[in-house]
Parts: C-alpha cells; structure tokens; sequence
C-alpha cells in the first residue's frame, strides 16, 4: 500500500513511468515492458486517479483518448475532416446485430462493400489541384503529423493524380502497410548490422513512416492501399462507395483487389470468414475484414457518432492460437537484476511469425497458468509484440509432469541467490557482479534511450562480453581498432564506424547519461529535469534525498532509487570510469556572466521545445554570448534553432535557406562558437 503521502509521488512516478513505456513503443517501437506491464501501471494510475480525483489532471496519460501522444520531431497537421476510428464486431451474432441496428436509420435494403483490415497505419494524403501537398499521419484523429516528404518515397502513391474527374481539393485516407516479403528482408539488413529486429509489420511500417531522414523510408519498401476519401472541393458526384473506389482507381490511386461488392448480411460474414481464412496468402497482414454501407446517401442518413461512423464496422479476426511444446522454462536476468521467466517453446508460426520464447512475466503468471515443461501450450499472438502462452492443454499433459518451480539462484555462473524483495512479485538477483546484468547494463547503456551508440547493440556487445574485452560499460571507452577487427563479423569500416560511434557518444547531454547509467525508475523525463535542476552528475549524485524531490518529477521512489544506486562501490568506480573516459558530466550551460562573446551579429530564431533548455534558458543562453533572438524568420537570420514539435518556422527557413540547428549542434555552438568559414 502506499501510504497517504506519498500518493502525490506515486502519481507523479506513474505518469512518468507510463510516458517514458509510451515513447519506447511509440516513438522507438521499441517495448521494453510487456503489454500486461504497462497495464498494470495504468490500472494502478487509474485506481489512484479514481480515488483521488482532485489529482487528476489535463495531461494525465489516463485522460488521453487511444493512442499516446508522445513527442514528436514532426510538424502538427490538422486534418480537412477527422479521422475517425471504427466500431468493432468480433462474431457473427455482433455482425448482424450491428447490420439489423442500422437497416432500421433507413428505409431502402442495405447492401455493402467488404475490405481487408489491412494491418498497418492510416495516413491522409492531401492533394491541390491534383498535387500531392501533403501526407499526415493519423495522430490523434483531428491533427497527425506531417509526414510528407516521406509518403512521397512510397512507389504506389501518385504524386499527381490522372483521368478527367479531378477534385480541387481532395483528401484521401488510406492505410500504409509492409508486404511480409519486405518486412523479412528489413529485418534480415538490420540484423546484418546488428541493428534491432522489428516486431511485426506493422510496427516497421509506422517506424519507417516516421523517419527524420526519408532516404531511410525509401529503403524500406513500403506499400499503400486508399479506402475513403475525406474532404473533397469540386469532386464528381458520387452516390456509392462501389463508384467512389473505381473513381479512386482512375486517379491513379492503389485500391486493393480483395474488396467486394456483398448483397446481404450473410454475404457480409461470408466474406469476413473467407478474408479469415485466407489471411496467410495476401503477402501482408490484414487483422480483420472492413464492412462498409455502400450507398453513400444511405450513409449520410445513418450519420458517425464522435467516435466512428455507424455506417461501417471492422470484424476483427481472433487473436491466432497456435500449439506447440513447451521445451523448458528458464530465467532471464534483466539490468536490475529482475528474474522474468519465459517459455522456450518448439518453433511454431503465429500470427506472422516464428515464435520459439514466450515471456511468462513472472513466477505468479507461471503459478497461475501453471505450465508445466512438456507440455503442449496454446500460443498467441494478438497483433502484440510480444507473444503469449495462453495455457496448457491439460488432455495431453504426459503423467509425471511437474509442477515449475522458480529458482532460488540466479542462473548466471555465481549463482548469487534470487530473492523477492517486500512489496514486490518479482524476484531479482541482487549480486553486483552477476555478469547477466552486467550485460543487460552494457546494452542499456549503449541503446536508444541511452548514450545511443549506433552499431553496439545487443549482439555486440554479448561479442564484447565473451571476448572479455568489457566488463562495464565504461570499458566501452577503451576499445581498439585492433581489438575490434579480430572480433568475427567486423570489418575494416565498421570497426571504424564503431569507434567513431562511441567517442562521439562521450559528448551526449547530461540527461542521456543519466538514463544510461540504468539507475532504476530514472527515466528520460526525470532525468532531464535532474539535469536541467542540478550543474553536473556529481551534484546530483551528492544531493539528498530532499533536494533530488525539490525537483519536479522526481518523487521519492525515483530519489532513494538514485541514492541507493550511489551507495554501491561498483556503481561509484563506473562512474569514476566514465568521468576518466571524457564523458560529459555536465548540464548544458545557460548563463555564464562571462561567458565568450561568439554570437555576437548572429541573429537566432526558435521554434519547438528542447530536451535540456527551457526557451528561456537557451535565450538566455544566446544573449550571454552576444547573440540576439528574434520571432520570425528573415533572410538575415543566422540560424533556427529547431526542437521538438516545431511550428511553421521552420518551412519558412528551409524556404529561405537559412542555418538549421538542432539541440546538439546548439550545445556545440554555445560551447565552441560557430564554425570558422575560412576552414
Ligand atoms: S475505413 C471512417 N477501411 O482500421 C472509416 N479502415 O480500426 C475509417 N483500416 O484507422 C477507416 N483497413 O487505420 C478503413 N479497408 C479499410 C481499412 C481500415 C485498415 C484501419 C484504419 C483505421 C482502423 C480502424
């Protein structure tokens, strides 16, 4: 139970827990928990939230509709219409009840047009005069973001539409999606770089969709299929969806084949079981059939709700159940030392993949689900990222099985017991010298969130580990170009890319290095706020329990959480380790009085919010040095400062041809001065 006082933190902890899983799933497609995890946080948020309702507030992650709005490097766009979502129905009787619902809102027999569910991520295409303008992601329904420069990379979309019916103005929604045979070929490239596999298609499609540099979406092969136009100027009169997908044809848009006209209901669940049944031969994935009206002033007649139009539903396919046997259960050690037991399972294809491990989340699931080694188990696979052991299939349980029990060492060679500490389900290793950890450490410190060293991801750094070539992560700072090149599958220019990799690494802001330090609960967000509260690592690191809470977003599970980490001696030489190395210990500087005058002339605008400054630090910042900031943008402005969400600003620069600068290119100027042309 948390106790009374401390509800304030909890909430402040949780939202900030949430946000962070929310940025790793949406922002890198990169879960680190599963999805029972993350509810588990939000059902706790929500319980609190519940009981304490003058604590609830705008931004709370509970009070957001669908899908996290996270941030995002994109421009907002507002849709010409919103993007609606649509009501699900998962069985024939939810079918027919939903047709029988509607044929009662009009006087006419209704017929329909069946559709795949294309499992993918819808987009909005807008187009002026038959030019495509521009390209949003759905977002939230009534503003995406402005994907444009990278819907252009996908081949099957027109850039100028054809034929003699051509809108004004014309929005078209469609779904971008990865073919199977794209998705297996990204995933082999990445893993030829030793770069992150992906999931499924669908998290591909939306990461390559949302790619900073569109030379990157271009490689990835993605696919586009248009289902309903959205606001239209000067159009063709149209009274069916049938005619509306043929006119869409002729404009030069993909439709796909699969969708049929269906005269009746039972027509309708005929169609959705055969799209059921054939869901493995269409070369992508689809999770589900579309049932639309097709009569478009029968449409009109039955009206959308907020939500989602009455005159359509989406049958959704069951989540895909496969067996298989259940070969072992084993333990893996994550960075904190937390024991998660999962599955090995022999390899079974499920829902578009092959699954041979399945977590099993913790040993009160095991008990739970009590699955037994030797066991024939139903798999599954939701469309999730993570697949699931569902449960055993008892009729073929083989006598004599035995009960799983967790085990009480740790399975690394110290074999340091694992103990389950007060208040908590899970059971961690809490030996600081367990080599699992370590590793787990050594990649965390490497990946995304963290110092985001491109080219050491998990399989190279578990080469590093055998190798003997680094016991922490600081080690990372020794390397060599001769210790690199004898390792199996690093040549000549990838050892070099490595190493450049990793010295730039050293000059990552102070709010990287904190998170890659993996101190448990100090995610992104509290990190930035330590460091934009505190002048270096060390002042946080020396702080108290009072100050670290004095800084907002830090409640006191995080402080004591950092406090303990600093206790332990190995934690205290890696970071001796890292100061050694030339890791940047420093907050981003704001306002020295003294500071060099190197800006002096040069004219700054900002657009969008930073990681390390506030808008007012980073003026500052620039006025201290001689600079001067101004609102908008002119031939005579030296440099745009762009941060996260940018405004309109930022087209007017790119227009102009003025200096863009992004956080770290900031953080260089201020310390180094701009770059002298004469070099
Ligand atoms: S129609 C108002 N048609 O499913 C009509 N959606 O669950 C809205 N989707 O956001 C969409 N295939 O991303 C439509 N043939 C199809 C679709 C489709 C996939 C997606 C789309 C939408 C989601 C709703």
């Amino acid at each position: 139970m948390v106790a009374p006082k401390g509800i304030v933190e909890r909430i402040a902890e949780l939202r900030d827990l949430i946000r962070y899983h929310d940025e790793r799933y949406y922002g890198h497609d990169e879960p680190e928990v599963s999805d029972a995890e993350y509810d588990d946080l939000l059902n706790e948020l929500r319980g609190i939230e519940a009981e304490n309702p003058e604590l609830v507030t705008e931004d709370s992650p509970t009070q957001r509709p669908g899908a996290a709005r996270v941030p995002t490097p994109f421009s907002e766009v507002r849709h010409l219409q919103p993007m609606l979502s649509l009501d699900n129905a998962f069985s024939r009787d939810d079918l027919f009840a939903w047709g029988e619902r509607i044929a009662k809102l009009v006087t006419e027999p209704v017929t329909y047009v069946g559709e795949p569910k294309l499992d993918g991520l819808a987009v909005s295409l807008l187009y002026e005069r038959g030019r495509l303008v521009r390209g949003a992601t759905r977002g939230n329904g009534e503003t995406g973001e402005d994907v444009t420069a990278n819907v252009k990379t996908i081949a099957d979309l027109p850039p100028r539409l054809s034929g003699s019916r051509i809108p004004d103005t014309l929005e078209v929604r469609g779904e971008v999606f990865m073919s199977l045979a794209s998705f297996a070929e990204l995933n082999r490239r990445q893993a030829e770089h030793d770069d992150r596999l992906f999931a499924n298609p669908r998290n591909a499609a939306a990461g390559s969709l949302r790619q900073i540099d569109s030379s990157i979406t271009a490689s990835r092969n993605l696919s586009l299929y248009c289902y309903q136009p959205g606001a239209m100027e000067r159009g063709p009169k149209l009274t069916s969806h049938h005619d509306t997908l043929e006119w869409l044809r002729e404009l030069g848009f993909p439709v796909n084949p699969h969708i049929e006209d269906l005269p009746d209901l039972d027509a309708v669940h005929d169609f959705c079981e055969r799209m059921e049944t054939d869901r493995h031969s269409l070369g992508y994935e689809i999770d589900g059939a579309v049932v639309k009206v097709d009569s478009l002033p029968q449409r009109a007649e039955m009206g959308t709700t907020s939500r989602a139009p009455r005159w359509a539903v989406a049958f959704k396919f069951p989540p895909e159940e496969k067996t298989t046997v259940l070969k072992n259960i084993m333990v893996s050690i994550g960075r904190t030392g937390r024991a998660t037991p999962f599955a090995v399972l022999e390899p079974v294809f499920v829902g578009g993949s092959t699954v041979q491990m399945a977590t099993l989340h913790n040993p009160d699931e095991v008990a739970r689900k009590d699955v037994r080694v030797g066991d024939t188990v139903i798999v599954r696979k939701a469309g999730d990222v993570i697949p699931e052991v569902v449960g055993p299939v008892l009729a073929k349980r083989k006598k004599g099985a035995r009960k799983w029990k967790f085990p009480t060492t740790c399975p690394c060679e110290l074999g340091q017991p694992l103990v389950q500490l007060e208040g908590e389900v899970d059971r961690r290793c809490v030996s600081s010298d367990c080599p699992m950890q370590r590793e787990q450490k050594i990649i965390y410190f490497a990946g995304r969130g963290g110092m985001d060293i491109e080219g050491l991801g998990e399989e190279r750094v578990r080469q590093l580990v055998a190798a003997g070539l680094v016991q922490d992560a600081a080690d990372v700072y020794t390397l060599t170009h001769d210790q690199l090149i004898a390792l199996e599958r690093m040549g000549e220019i990838s050892a070099r890319n490595l190493l450049d990799a990793i010295e730039t690494s050293k000059a990552q802001p102070l709010s990287r290095v904190i998170v890659a330090l993996g101190v448990r609960h100090a995610g992104p967000t509290a990190a930035a706020a330590l460091s934009r509260a505190f002048p270096d690592l060390d002042a946080i690191l020396a702080a108290s329990a009072e100050a670290l809470t004095a800084v907002e977003g830090v409640g006191p599970v995080i402080a004591e959480s950092l406090r303990a980490w600093f206790t332990i001696p190995t934690n205290q030489a890696l970071v001796e380790k890292l100061r050694a190395a030339g890791v940047n210990f420093i907050a981003p500087v704001v306002d020295t009085p003294d500071a060099p005058q190197t800006l002096t002339g040069r004219t700054f605008v900002l657009t969008g919010g930073l990681e390390e400054y506030t808008r007012e630090q980073a003026e500052s910042a620039i006025t201290a040095r001689g600079g001067k900031v101004t609102s908008s943008v002119s031939k005579k402005t030296s440099f745009v400062l762009v941060g996260e969400n940018p405004g309109s600003k930022l087209a007017k620069a790119e227009q102009l041809g003025v200096a863009l600068l992004d956080e770290a290119a900031f953080v260089q100027l201020l310390e180094h001065g701009p770059p002298d042309p004469e070099e």
